[in-house]
């Protein structure tokens, strides 16, 4: 089921300490998110990713919202050698919701 913006807006407090989103979102711990429904994995080009993030990217995976769900639900399960330091969303309720609020920004 689609999940709620209002309440992903909420839910994004536990990723903004390292993400910014929205207009003139700049880079931080991790890259800016605009766009990232669609977008392809580690693409932000003044950003440093890891080399798995950068591996993965290479590969064509795309952020799409199925492979969001699966990365929030537990970033390393995806990507084990990862650095973002995240344990993930548990609640799928809560992924719904984050994604949902993400898909309002299109890319800047
Ligand atoms: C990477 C989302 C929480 C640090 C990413 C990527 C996504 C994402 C989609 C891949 C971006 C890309 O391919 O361009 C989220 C969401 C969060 C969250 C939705 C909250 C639910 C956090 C937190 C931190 C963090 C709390 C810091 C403690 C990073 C870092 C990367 C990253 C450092 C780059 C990973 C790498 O290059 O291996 N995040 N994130 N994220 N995030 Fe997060």
């Amino acid at each position: 089921a689609d999940g709620d913006a209002a309440k992903g807006e909420k839910v994004f407090k536990k990723c903004a300490a390292c993400h910014a989103v929205g207009e003139g979102a700049k880079n931080k711990v991790g890259p800016e998110l605009n766009g990232i429904v669609g977008r392809t994995t580690a693409s932000v080009a003044d950003y440093k990713y890891s080399p798995a993030m950068k591996e993965k990217g290479d590969e064509g995976h795309v952020w799409t919202a199925e492979e969001l769900d699966t990365y929030l639900a537990n970033p390393k399960g995806m990507v084990p050698k990862t650095k973002m330091a995240f344990a993930g969303l548990k609640k799928e309720d809560e992924r719904a919701d984050v994604i949902a609020y993400l898909k309002t920004f299109g890319a800047d």
